[in-house]
């Protein structure tokens, strides 16, 4: 990759390939049970705090972060939500986590739990290096294996590890350690996008609404008092500069109307973007001493709101287990780590497959389709099974399961 000497060497447990939520979460974690670590990310710190992504974390996610020190910002800037509201058939109907399973979520966005995890790491004196260019992952096979990078300075260093712990996001190129004939890698595409916008408007419902229509889905989230995020379905090829505000606005407004009278508060739209979704698994999801975490090993579609949530549990599990590896130096122990994530991997896979068929329509569907879907919301929202079914599974899985 380069012919750059090294000119610093650096030992240590666990280097982290990626310093997004995962890779930071994890690198504060193996800090509290007592092992080092270094993390390197090949963005900027900048860079990733103006990617905007999902909002809501489940509320063991967002306890683990408060409990285990990274901020309490979250319950102050934080919003914790006890139900979201599904629309359908020209009428909204709320599901109460509160009621039906004693659970919340919390609307805190993802930019938000980076920067607490970057700030922690700074003040905690973890080392993290940003910027970083041609970073290569040497010998995952053996039980020395290496990184090495070029930091934002021009220097090239190596970190020889005994772990390296690819969490490097949906782009990963540590999954791509794992010979191919040796992993298995399961996907699903869909023949639909979101439009995800920010405006500069006030609030138009106090909870998140799923909206299914028959013009297509929309999802009404919110930033704070005066930004508002909202997604509509659209065509994975679609161009945002054909969008103006007010051909958003029209698109919007259509697939949540409703004879209650409902509709959206305007304002200008300040970003526009596509976001394509797929559902994706990697497994083995550890090879040697090469072990993915989060987006690296699987993303889903964000309809369920699953994906940061997935990356946090991932580390949680991964930073005990680690850390009882490193501690005993008996190297079995970190078999138990695939498993315990793969359980929920698949649940939230599932959950989130589930969500999207609810609410989308498929290019090209049928009336038939169309009528069986609102069959399908009524039966969630019907019954109280299929209310209770919904509530447990956005809420999250009790950490206990895995
Ligand atoms: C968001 O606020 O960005 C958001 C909320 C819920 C989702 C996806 C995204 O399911």
């Amino acid at each position: 990759m380069t012919d750059q000497e090294v000119a610093e060497t650096t030992e240590v447990p666990v280097a982290i390939v990626g310093a997004g939520p995962s890779g930071l979460m994890l690198a504060h974690l193996l800090a509290r049970a007592g092992v080092d670590a270094v993390a390197v990310e090949s963005r900027t710190r900048a860079e990733i705090e103006s990617t905007h992504r999902a909002g809501i974390l489940e509320a063991d996610n967002a306890r683990a972060l408060v409990e285990t020190g990274v901020s309490d910002r979250i319950l102050r800037d934080g919003h914790e939500h006890e139900g979201i509201e599904l629309r359908f058939d020209g009428r909204g109907h709320r599901i109460d986590f509160a009621e039906l399973v004693g659970a919340s979520a919390w609307l805190y966005p993802q930019t938000d739990v980076f920067t607490d995890l970057a700030d922690a790491r700074a003040r905690d004196g973890g080392v993290v290096h940003y910027g970083v260019r041609d970073t290569e992952v040497l010998d995952v096979e053996g039980d020395a294996p290496r990184v090495r990078f070029t930091d934002s300075s021009g220097i090239r260093h190596e970190l020889r590890a005994r772990y390296v712990i690819g969490a490097d996001g949906s782009r990963s190129t540590c999954r791509a350690l794992v010979p191919q004939d040796r992993s298995t890698q399961f996907f699903k595409e869909y023949p639909f996008a979101w439009f995800g916008i920010l405006t500069h408007a006030p609030v138009s419902a106090p909870e998140l609404v799923y909206a299914q229509s028959e013009h297509g889905f929309a999802l009404i989230s919110q930033r704070t008092d005066a930004v508002q995020r909202m997604y509509f379905q659209c065509d994975p090829d679609e161009d945002v500069d054909a969008w103006d505000d007010a051909r958003i606005w029209e698109t919007l407004q259509q697939r949540v109307a409703g004879r209650d009278g409902f509709s959206l508060r305007e304002g200008p739209v300040f970003e526009k973007t596509v976001l394509r979704f797929r559902s994706f698994v990697q497994q083995p999801m550890r090879w040697g001493s090469l072990v993915l975490a989060g987006d690296a090993a699987h993303t889903v579609p964000p309809t369920g709101a699953k994906g940061l949530n997935l990356a946090l549990h991932d580390v949680q599990i991964l930073a005990d287990v680690l850390a009882r590896t490193v501690h005993s130096g008996d190297d079995a122990v970190l078999d138990e780590f695939e498993p315990r994530a793969l359980q929920r991997v698949w649940r939230a896979q599932n959950f989130s497959y589930w969500m999207t068929q609810l609410l989308h329509t498929t290019p090209g569907s049928t009336a038939f389709d169309h009528r069986r879907q609102v069959g399908e919301l009524d039966n969630v929202v019907g019954t109280r099974a299929g209310r209770t079914y919904l509530a447990e599974q956005y809420t999250g899985w009790p950490t206990r399961d895995t």
